[in-house]
This record gives structure tokens, C-alpha cells and sequence, in this order.
């Protein structure tokens, strides 16, 4: 079934604001989506009707929403195919979640002299925390190299893997190229040699089905508002065998079972890893973004994406002096360019007057602009709400910043 793009459109009233005099073009769904109503509608809904405080009142609204926000624990489990609802853990978006494993399963599974593989494709919340677990452990980061192209080599990626590698960590999808990485492949080889993988979904969840039995993940990570949820939310899944095995990330109410002063202990999965009251009305907006997805359907918002995806590269290659900075054979929404002769900033900044909003910058992946030797892109990023129509739009605003600073 095909998406009826006017009438979707419809249901984001964002999309229908004049900016700089200009009806608004917004091409940074990579940075966040806009919300659809239904997202809106849901949040709105639980702060009349539902608001209190979870697994905690004996009381109807508790009760109420405590129940909302287990049924949506599972609507999320279905929607990613965990294999049961207690590995999906609610966080504040894929950063935290990055986060509470870098510095849980570090605790107990990262000694002194050990390796975690990364990949050279990376966003800094997939750098950092294992920058700062290598340091607390005294272990060593390695980087899976890339080509020209943004896609890794797996080659190297084989060779990397050492008896001392005791996680991988990935992009499903590069924020900053558009590549898609081959995960799959990736986990097979790693699991090989028992090595677990964690995969930073935060740029796949939007544009494709996410299944993370059938890829084997170990930990998948998703932010809520880069798939038209709110912000301040997301997911971190992981295998039962590894969260029961790791410490609690924070300490607070509701992660714990009994706590005396001389000993705590700590509730059962996944309230372990949830301490203090939850963001309950996001996560129900979350789940009503999913289920927008799902009544869609990720095929039919795939076919839109790569054909808008064709298009706007087939329109951009007209441009002079246009770089292009991600060439993946697998790649989805995402066109990072510079013109060879003007900065990236300088083409942002006049986009934005003619109302297209894009990012210009580093994307939070400086190692990305290192490897190519720029200052940064300019990154037009798509959804599955953009048109032809409005890549024309962007089109006619490049050839205009030729006119004005080539
Ligand atoms: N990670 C977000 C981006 O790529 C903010 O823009």
C-alpha cells in the first residue's frame, strides 16, 4: 500500500508553518522528527486523564497508568520482536542507553588490558562512553576503518577481533553518511568468537522493520523522538542473559526489592535498570509513534524514502562543485554534501533563510569530518512525510547560494 503524502502530511500541523516568509521544507529529520498528532494527542490524553505516579498507588489513576505504561513496554516489545517484554528498558533516548551499558557491563565484564571494537562511522554517543570505561579500566579502544565510500571494512573488522575483544559496538545506520551497516553479518562473525554486540538504532528505527531476534543483537538502542515520538525517551533492549548478569546502572526507588541500611537489594528485570520515576507520558508517545509506523507499514515508508532518496541525488549531482560525502551502496535518507568552494555554514545559513531547514556541522561524528578532510556537511535528512516538491525547493535554494558565494 502506497502513503497518501498530502493527506499524511496533514497529520504533522509543524509542516504547515511559513518560515522566513517561506512555507517551512524541513530536511533535519536526521537531528529529530517532527510529531504527528496522534503523538501529541496521546501525551495530551494521559496528562487529562491519566497522570500519576507508577507502581506505586493503590489508587484508580495509578493503577491506570501503571497499566499504560506495561502495556506499552509490550506494544515496544512487539514492535522490535524482543523475546520478552522485561528486555525492553525505558531511557531518557540512545545516549543514555549507550551509556548504562557502557558503564554497567563494564563494571563486570571490562578489565584491565581488554579491547572494545567500535567503528570509524561513529556518533560520539557511541565514542565517548567507551572512551571513559576504557579509561576507568585501563582497556583499549579499537576502530573498525571505513572507505571512501562510508562503508566499513570487514576485512579489518575480522582481523580486529582478538581474544581480548570483549564488545562490539555499531551504527545500524550512520547519522552523518546514511550507510547501512551490514549488523547482521557483523553479530554473526562477532558471536563466532562469543563476543556480544551492541547496535546504536537510533537512525534505523525510523526507516526500517526492526527484528532484533532474527539479527542475534545483544543491546539495541532507539531514541523515541527520532522516529516521531517525543523527546527525552527511548530504549535500550538487551538479552536477558547479559541484564541479569549486570549491576544496576542508577540507584533509587523502584529498582530495588528490599533496602535495609546494612544491605539492598535489587529488584528484578526490567525495574533493575529503571530507577526513579519514569517519563510515563513519553513513553506512551513513543508508543503511539510506533504505532503510526506500524499502520503505515514499514515497507510502504521504505519505498517512499528511497525513491525520494534517488531523486534528490539524481537532482543534487546537476550542482557544480558538489561533494558528496557518503556514497554507501546501502544507504538510506540521508545527503551529506559541502560545495567544494563555499563552507558547509555559509550554504546552511542561506537555506535557512529561504525557509529549508538542514544541518551544517560535524553531526556529532568529528571523526567522520577527519577522515574526509572537511570542516563539516551539509546534511539534508529525510522522512517520510518530504516530497519531490520539496527537494526541488532545496535544489532551487543551492543553485541560489552558487549565485550568491560561488
Ligand atoms: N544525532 C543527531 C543528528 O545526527 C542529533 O543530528
Amino acid at each position: 500500500m502506497s502513503i497518501n503524502i498530502e493527506k499524511l502530511r496533514q497529520e504533522f500541523p509543524i509542516l504547515q508553518q511559513v518560515v522566513n516568509n517561506r512555507p517551512l521544507v524541513y530536511l533535519d529529520n536526521a537531528a529529530t522528527t517532527q510529531k504527528p498528532k496522534v503523538v501529541m494527542e496521546r501525551l495530551l490524553r494521559y496528562y487529562e486523564t491519566e497522570n500519576s505516579n507508577i507502581h506505586r498507588g493503590a489508587h484508580f489513576l495509578s493503577s491506570q497508568a501503571t497499566e499504560a505504561y506495561e502495556q506499552a513496554r509490550k506494544t515496544i516489545q512487539r514492535f522490535i520482536n524482543a523475546r520478552h517484554h522485561y528486555e525492553v528498558i525505558f531511557t531518557r533516548g540512545t545516549t543514555e542507553a549507550i551509556n548504562l551499558v557502557a558503564s554497567s557491563f563494564c563494571k563486570k565484564f571490562i578489565k584491565q588490558g581488554d579491547e572494545i571494537l567500535i567503528s570509524a562511522m561513529e556518533h560520539h554517543a557511541n565514542i565517548v562512553p567507551w572512551q571513559m570505561a576504557c579509561e576507568d579500566y585501563g582497556a583499549v579502544l579499537k576502530v573498525i576503518p571505513m572507505n571512501e565510500a562510508g562503508e566499513l571494512d570487514m576485512n579489518a573488522f575480522q582481523q580486529l577481533l582478538g581474544k581480548k575483544t570483549r564488545l562490539v559496538a555499531v551504527t545500524h545506520i550512520s547519522n552523518a553518511l546514511g550507510t547501512i551497516n551490514p549488523v547482521k553479518e557483523i553479530i554473526d562473525i562477532a558471536h563466532a568468537r562469543d563476543i556480544p554486540v551492541l547496535v546504536d538504532g537510533a537512525q534505523a528505527t525510523p526507516h526500517m522493520a526492526i527484528d532484533v531476534q532474527a539479527m542475534d543483537c545483544d543491546f539495541y538502542c532507539f531514541s523515541g523522538h527520532k522516529m516521531y515520538g517525543p523527546m527525552g525517551v527511548g530504549v535500550l533492549y538487551g538479552k536477558e542473559k547479559w541484564l541479569n548478569e549486570m549491576p544496576p546502572y542508577q540507584g533509587g526507588g523502584e529498582m530495588i526489592s528490599e533496602v535495609r541500611f546494612d544491605k539492598t537489594t535489587y529488584n528484578e528485570l526490567p525495574f533493575k535498570f529503571e530507577a526513579g520515576t519514569p517519563n510515563v507520558a513519553d513513553v506512551l508517545g513513543m508508543e503511539a509513534a510506533m504505532n503510526f509506523i506500524s499502520s503505515l507499514g514499514h515497507e510502504a515508508i521504505a519505498i517512499h524514502e528511497n525513491s525520494l532518496l534517488q531523486y534528490a541525488t539524481d537532482r543534487l549531482q546537476e550542482l557544480e562543485k558538489i561533494r558528496f560525502v557518503g556514497t554507501a551502496k546501502q544507504k538510506t535518507g540521508v545527503l551529506s554534501f559541502l560545495f567544494t568552494d563555499i563552507h558547509p555554514y555559509d550554504t546552511g545559513t542561506i537555506l535557512d533563510k529561504l525557509g529549508i531547514a538542514v544541518r551544517t556541522g560535524h553531526h556529532c561524528a568529528q571523526p567522520v569530518m577527519d577522515f574526509f578532510d572537511i570542516p563539516g556537511t551539509v546534511r539534508a535528512s529525510l522522512a517520510l512525510y518530504n516530497t519531490r516538491e520539496e527537494i526541488d525547493i532545496l535544489m532551487a535554494g543551492l543553485q541560489k547560494v552558487r549565485e550568491m558565494l560561488a
